[in-house]
């Protein structure tokens, strides 16, 4: 069994990958969002495949996005690779980002073209994801308790505390969440639901896979998370569970985009087709990473979850994307739960 190293240890540290100073061919800085060994993966491939050095740092989709913003003047970013779709198309709709257009387009599945249609061809869907739980089957089963199957289990007393999820201001799955259990019952019901679950959760973290990890170190008995990143605690050979919440669920068209004013144009471009070929998202099974591939040619891993036999709702990405709607639904939770920023 492979161990997690502990949550936030290597956030936000950068990792150069550099070729050999004979071959090297310019630079490229990539603000990455998906899980860290894939990023890895990806930037030795590309740095192997062209001789680009690539520098990049994992952090949440939220915070990515809010690093955006900041550097607006001076970016310092030249690629946005991966996180769940909706920060990608507000950073699009604030011009934040800048549209390509890729001969490759047309390998690719309707819903991550559909991003790019949406985006204005500022972003571009690279996998698709379903949110779910992921429980610890020896807690659960140490402290004698039936498993959650839908949301509602998760208001009972027995998971008083056992619960873990991210942050919405830094993680897109905490967004994708809480725009998820909204489409569901409407607004108000979401937000008493979440106010009621507040009592059961022991933590908030910075970021979107860190509960999954603590759920299979056995840290918490159960996480809201990705089912994808429940997959590959199950394929590290922990303990784990993912579970559809049976009232059905909201889904991520991880995405990517091309950061406005970046200083290495050209070489984001090369990532992006890249990015983008069969080649290159074969590469999620290296990086221990299971979304579906948006690329029409790359099957999806044995081990994905199987999203066709998941109930999915018919996830507004217009709506949930938009600048607006994302300031407010974070406004209210801020104003409901007081949480506060993740530290
Ligand atoms: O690590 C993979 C992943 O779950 C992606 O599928 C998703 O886009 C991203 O993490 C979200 O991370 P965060 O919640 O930290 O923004």
């Amino acid at each position: 069994m492979r161990a997690f190293r502990a949550a936030g240890l290597i956030a936000g540290l950068t990792i150069t990958v550099l070729a050999s100073p004979a071959f090297a061919q310019g630079k490229l800085n990539m603000y990455c969002t998906a899980n860290e060994e894939w990023c890895k993966v990806m930037a030795n491939e590309f740095n192997k495949k062209t001789g680009i050095d690539i520098a990049f740092t994992r952090r949440g989709t939220g915070e990515t996005y809010a690093m955006l913003k900041a550097e607006k003047d001076n970016p310092k970013g030249d690629i946005w690779w991966g996180g769940t779709g909706d920060p990608h198309l507000q950073a699009a709709e604030e011009k934040l980002t800048v549209k390509y257009e890729p001969a490759i387009l047309k390998e690719l599945h309707p819903w991550a073209k559909a991003q790019w249609d949406r985006s204005g061809g500022r972003t571009v869907g690279i996998y698709m994801g379903a949110i779910g739980f992921v429980y610890n089957k020896e807690v659960a089963a140490k402290k004698g308790v039936t498993p959650p199957a839908c949301w509602a289990d998760l208001l009972k007393p027995e998971f008083k505390g056992e619960i873990q999820m991210p942050n919405p201001h830094s993680s897109g799955t905490a967004y994708t969440t809480i725009a998820t259990l909204v489409q569901l019952w409407g607004e108000d019901k979401a937000f008493e639901y979440l106010k009621q679950l507040h009592a059961s959760i022991n933590q908030y973290t910075k970021q979107g896979p860190a509960p999954g990890q603590a759920a299979a170190r056995g840290e918490t008995m159960i996480a809201i998370t990705f089912l994808h990143d429940g997959a590959m605690s199950k394929r590290r050979g922990f303990p784990v569970e993912g579970v559809a919440p049976c009232e059905g669920t909201g889904y991520e068209i991880g995405s990517m985009s091309i950061i406005d004013g970046a200083r290495n144009l050209a070489n984001a471009k090369r990532y992006y087709d890249f990015a983008l070929s069969v080649d290159g998202q074969r590469l999620a099974d290296a990086g221990e990473s299971y979304q579906a591939p948006s690329n029409r040619g790359t099957p999806p891993s044995p081990y994905s979850p199987d999203l066709s036999k998941i109930k999915l709702i018919d996830y507004d990405f217009a709506k949930y994307g938009s600048s607006a709607e994302r300031r407010r639904l974070l406004a209210r939770w801020d104003a409901e739960l007081k949480v506060g920023a993740p530290k």
